[in-house]
Parts: structure tokens; C-alpha cells; sequence
């Protein structure tokens, strides 16, 4: 990826991070940004502390001006984007009737619309081009629906649909859009709601990760590393046949 232009959101922790990480390791101009301005600066100097390419920008993915603004920098100061990784997140376990109207509000702009503002601007680009490469990062919970989980799973069905609709709408213009749905992979998302899920399943918080993992085929659970390493492959010219795909990344939970 020598030279490509790489744009992650929500760099800053978990996922993205790693997705950072190992995209700059193979090459790529790296754009960290995350609504955590200093957690996305974190991420870029351990980067550039081994000597590959990263630049931290602060960025909330439901501001379109802000968006568009970063999406004008990154074109002038390196060319046009290349890569970009939806990896923006929130997730909140609680019962339907817990639900309020905020909370589905800030789930579906974040983990939606965000995502659709933020395509917006990377397609754009990319049609100048004239190729391009997209991550969408759903779920498990974009496949199968559960318990006390209504806004993130309404958020992460509608990830896939938008890749879907984007991959079609565009691919004759050589921009492919795809979708990754990890099971559980262990980030500081799951330390924020390991309690939730706790509660929701009767357990204990730390029976949590060996519950998932007596039910998961592999035994384990994923890891950053992981989702990266397929990111990297899908993004990559060794992918050019796929698009509107969402694959799974869940040791064999689900296989559909
Ligand atoms: N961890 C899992 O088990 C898992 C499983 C399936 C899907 N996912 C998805 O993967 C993605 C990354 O999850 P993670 O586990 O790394 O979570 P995480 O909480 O570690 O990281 C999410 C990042 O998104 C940033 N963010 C939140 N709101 C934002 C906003 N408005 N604008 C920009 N950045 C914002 C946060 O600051 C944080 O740095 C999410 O979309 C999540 O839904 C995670």
C-alpha cells in the first residue's frame, strides 16, 4: 500500500486503532481521526514512532462541514483518498423499554448516518480518481438481531444495506464498498458493557468472555489483529472481485 491514501474514523481505540496500525505498517499514508482528538494523536505517534506514516485529526462523524473539511486537507496536503474505514462506534446493552429516544438518536447517527456522511465525501473523491476501496464495519449484531440490543442492531442492519446500495450504485465507476460484521473481539467497547451484558445474560461480568467463548465453534474470541488482517485484504488489489460483501469475522458463530 506504498502511497495510498488511508482514511480510518474512530482510530483512536479498539479497532480502528489496530486497523491503523497495520495499514501504515504496510505502506499507506494513514489519516487517524476519532472524535478523541487525543486518542487518535496516541495511535499516530506510536505509528510514527516505528517509522511508518500517520497524522492524527480530530473528527465527529455525525458533522458533515467537518467531514467535508478534513476530506479538502487530506486532499491537498497528500491527493486523493485511496481507502476509507468506517470503524466509528457506539454500542449500549439495555432493554427495549430503557431505550430512549436519545439514545437510538446518537446510535443510528454515529453508527448510520455517520457512516453514510463520511462515504459521501471518500466516494467523491474517489470517483476523481476513478478507483477506490471502502470498509463499512457492521456486526454480528448487523445479521442476527438480540435481546435489549434495538438501536445497535437497527444501526448495523443498515450498515450492510448501505454497502450493498453503494457497492451497486458505484462499482461500475470502480469503487468497491464492503462490509466486515466481527463477533466479539475484545476492545474497550467490551469493557464498557461487559456489566450490561452481565445483567442481560444473569451472570457474572467476568463469566462474560468464557461464556462467549464456550459458545463460539473456535473456542476464542477475535481479535483487533484479526479484523485488521481482513481489512487489509479487502481493501487491498488481491480483493478487486469483491464488493457489496459483508463478511463475517466470528470463529464460526454465525454462518450466514
Ligand atoms: N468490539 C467488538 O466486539 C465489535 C464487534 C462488532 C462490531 N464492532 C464495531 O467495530 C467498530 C469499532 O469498535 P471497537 O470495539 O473498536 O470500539 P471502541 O469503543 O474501542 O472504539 C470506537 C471508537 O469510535 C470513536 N467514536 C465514537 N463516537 C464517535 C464519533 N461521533 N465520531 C468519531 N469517532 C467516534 C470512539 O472515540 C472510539 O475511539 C464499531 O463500529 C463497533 O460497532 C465491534
Amino acid at each position: 500500500m506504498n502511497g495510498k491514501i488511508a482514511v480510518v474514523t474512530g482510530g483512536g481505540s479498539g479497532i480502528g486503532a489496530g486497523i491503523c496500525l497495520e495499514l501504515a505498517r504496510i505502506g499507506a499514508q494513514v489519516i487517524v481521526s476519532d472524535i478523541n482528538g487525543e486518542a487518535a494523536l496516541e495511535v499516530a505517534k506510536e505509528i510514527e514512532n516505528n517509522g511508518f506514516k500517520a497524522e492524527a485529526r480530530t473528527l465527529d462523524v455525525t458533522n458533515a462541514s467537518d467531514i467535508k473539511e478534513l476530506g479538502d486537507y487530506i486532499k491537498e496536503k497528500y491527493g486523493l483518498i485511496d481507502y476509507w474505514v468506517n470503524s466509528a462506534g457506539i454500542s449500549k446493552i439495555i432493554p427495549f423499554f430503557e431505550h430512549t429516544e436519545e439514545l437510538w438518536d446518537n446510535t443510528l447517527n454515529i453508527n448510520l448516518k455517520g457512516q453514510f456522511l463520511c462515504c459521501k465525501v471518500a466516494i467523491e473523491q474517489m470517483l476523481e480518481k476513478g478507483k477506490g476501496s471502502i470498509i463499512n464495519l457492521s456486526s454480528q449484531s448487523g445479521k442476527v438481531g438480540t435481546s435489549s440490543y434495538q438501536a445497535y442492531c437497527s444501526s448495523k442492519f443498515g450498515v450492510i444495506g448501505l454497502t450493498q446500495s453503494l457497492a451497486a450504485e458505484f462499482g461500475p465507476k470502480g469503487i468497491r464498498v464492503n462490509s466486515i460484521a466481527p463477533g466479539v473481539i475484545y476492545t474497550p467497547m467490551w469493557d464498557e458493557q461487559k456489566k450490561d451484558y452481565a445483567k442481560k445474560r444473569n451472570l457474572n461480568p467476568d463469566e462474560v468472555m468464557d461464556y462467549f467463548k464456550a459458545k463460539i465453534p473456535l473456542r476464542k474470541l477475535g481479535t483487533v489483529e484479526d479484523v485488521a488482517k481482513l481489512v487489509k485484504f479487502l481493501l487491498s488489489d488481491d480483493a478487486t472481485y469483491i464488493t457489496g460483501q459483508t463478511i463475517n469475522l466470528n470463529g464460526g458463530d454465525i454462518m450466514f
